[in-house]
Parts: structure tokens; sequence; C-alpha cells
């Protein structure tokens, strides 16, 4: 028999359960389900797959048979039994060196923003962090507890790099840069090391970490060691003018909540930062992707 209820609840069911999709995802790369998958000569069915990942035939059986429910594998039934292989969508974003490959973001969403994540009422009530109570780190040592080991630092770098090799060209192509001839890519410790001299500073996914103060200071820095007619190209998810949508940004912003000191923005948000630091002709760009530009000059 059909529901009584409507739409709200099918949208809450969806929203309740989203985690448990999510999970799923995470588990299969993870656990190698893809990769394996990937090297096989042939769909393998589930107790092949146990025996090569070391996986409880139960767990893995369960696991796959909603891996192909999500479209991540396809099913086929060769001699009565089912055997699985990667969809498309599988081998080109799921599998460890596909060159659109996902996975180290996903293994980073999985293992360390997951576990903030897991805190998000208590970082919504203190308005602060989550990584005192996800790893014991305190919340003030950002740098620490973001790098808190070399593993976790590659692991990291790698997630971002997944998502920037998807990204990257369309925010670049946002502005004509060729009328800055010496750019710089910041990273390292930019509060404390003195600036290159550069003609154009890109600063991308930096300023969402920080403060609105903090961010005021790294771009005063910026503007000083800037040369005259050079700019900054920040690289961010834009709010919308009003700070309700998209809702990938919102999320972003929650996550920056739980994870770091700072807070997606507008473009009048950007703006409100980069002007009392000296910069003028502010443009935003919005590229449809995940990342935006916003160009600003001295
Ligand atoms: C989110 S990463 C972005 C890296 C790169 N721009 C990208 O888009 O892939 C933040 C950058 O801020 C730098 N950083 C500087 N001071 C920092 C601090 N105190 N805590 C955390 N990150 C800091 C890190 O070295 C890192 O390069």
């Amino acid at each position: 028999m059909c529901s009584q209820e409507g739409e709200g609840y099918r949208l809450l069911k969806e929203y309740a359960n989203g985690f448990m999709v999510s999970q799923v995802l995470f588990a299969a790369c993870e656990l190698g389900v893809f990769d394996l998958l990937a090297e096989a000569l042939e769909p393998l069915d589930s107790a092949a797959v146990s025996s090569r990942l070391g996986s409880s035939p139960r767990g893995t059986e369960l696991l796959l048979d909603t891996c192909v429910s999500l479209k991540l594998l396809q099913a086929a039934v060769r001699g009565g039994k089912a055997v699985y292989a990667n969809t498309e969508l599988a081998s080109t974003y799921l599998v460890r060196g596909s060159p659109r490959s996902q996975r180290d973001m996903l293994l980073y969403s999985g293992r360390t923003a997951y576990v903030c994540w897991r805190h998000l009422a208590e970082a919504v009530r203190e308005g602060r962090n989550q990584y005192p109570k996800a790893f014991g780190i305190p919340s003030e040592e950002l740098f620490s507890a973001i790098y808190r080991s070399e593993d976790e630092r590659l692991r990291f770098m790698e997630g971002l790099q997944d998502v920037w090799r998807l990204e990257g060209a369309s925010v670049l192509a946002a502005f004509d840069l060729s009328p800055f001839p010496l750019i710089c890519d910041l990273g390292g410790d930019f509060f404390k090391d003195p600036l290159p001299e550069a003609d154009l500073y890109i600063l991308a996914r930096v300023l969402h970490d920080w403060t609105d103060a903090k961010c005021c200071h790294l771009l005063q820095r910026l503007y000083r060691a800037c040369r005259t007619g050079g700019g900054v190209l920040v690289i961010e998810s834009l709010l919308d003018a009003d700070g309700r949508g998209p809702l990938t940004t919102l999320l972003y912003s929650l996550n920056m909540l739980v994870q770091t000191e700072g807070r997606e923005r507008t473009p009048a948000q950007y703006c409100a930062l980069l002007a009392p630091a000296g910069f003028r002709d502010v443009q935003c760009r919005r590229t449809g992707g995940a990342y935006d530009a916003v160009l600003a000059r001295k």
C-alpha cells in the first residue's frame, strides 16, 4: 500500500538517510572495493570480493548490493550468482589513479570531516570547530589540528588536489590573468613569513578558513607586498547575495564551522574584507562549479 504521507515526509526520509549514503561511499572506498574491481580481469562475485578484501561475506554482500542500487556498481548474473563490476561513474571518479579520481577527497571526508560533523550541534552551540571532541586537539590550534600528522597532511592535500583537478581550470579561466606576469599561489605560513613580491597573489580556499579579522590582516600584508597595478585572486565558493544559498555553499560553510575558524561568504562580504586592505575594482565571477573567483586590484 502507498504511504499516506506526502512530499514533506519523502524529503525528510531522504535527508535523514543522507548520511548512510555517504557512509556507503566512504566505506567502499576505504575497503578498496572499486580498486579491486578495476584490477580484476572479470566481474567478481561477493565471495571473491570478501575473500580478496578480507571482509565478512555478509557485510560485503550487503555493501555491494547497496552500491548497485546507488549506481556505483553494476550486477549481472553468471552461473546463478550475482557478479559485480564498476559502473562508469566508479571507474571515472572512485578508482585510485583515474585522472578524475575523487577517491582521496572521499577518504578525507570519511576519516576527518565526517568525524567533526558528528558534533555539528555542539559546533553550532559553541560557535567553534570540533577538533577537541573529534580528535582531542584544542580548537585554537587550527594548523596543528588540520596537519596533525604527516599522513593527515598528505591526505588533506591529496583530497584538495582531487577537487582542484576537476574544478581548477574553470576558476582560473574566470578572469584574463595575462596582465599579471608574476603570479604567486600562496601557501605555507603566510601570516608570519615574508611574502614574495608578485603581480598577482592567488588565495585559493584560504580565506574561508579564517575569521574576518585574520582575513583583513592577511589581505593588508598582501597589499603591502603587491606590485602597483597588481592584484589578488580569491578562489572560494560564493554564497548568494542574501546568504541563503546555494545549498552546497551553505554546507561548505557549516563544514568551515566544524573544521576551521571561518565561513563561506557573499560577494559583498568579500568586498568588505578587500576594500579596507586597499584593494579596489573588486569583481566576482561565478563559474557554475564548486568554486568561484573574486579579482581585486591594487
Ligand atoms: C585549505 S589549504 C588550501 C591550499 C591550496 N591553496 C588549495 O586550494 O589547494 C590552506 C592553506 O593555508 C595554509 N596555511 C597558512 N597558515 C595556516 C594556518 N595557520 N593554519 C592552516 N593553514 C594555514 C596552508 O599551508 C595551506 O596551503
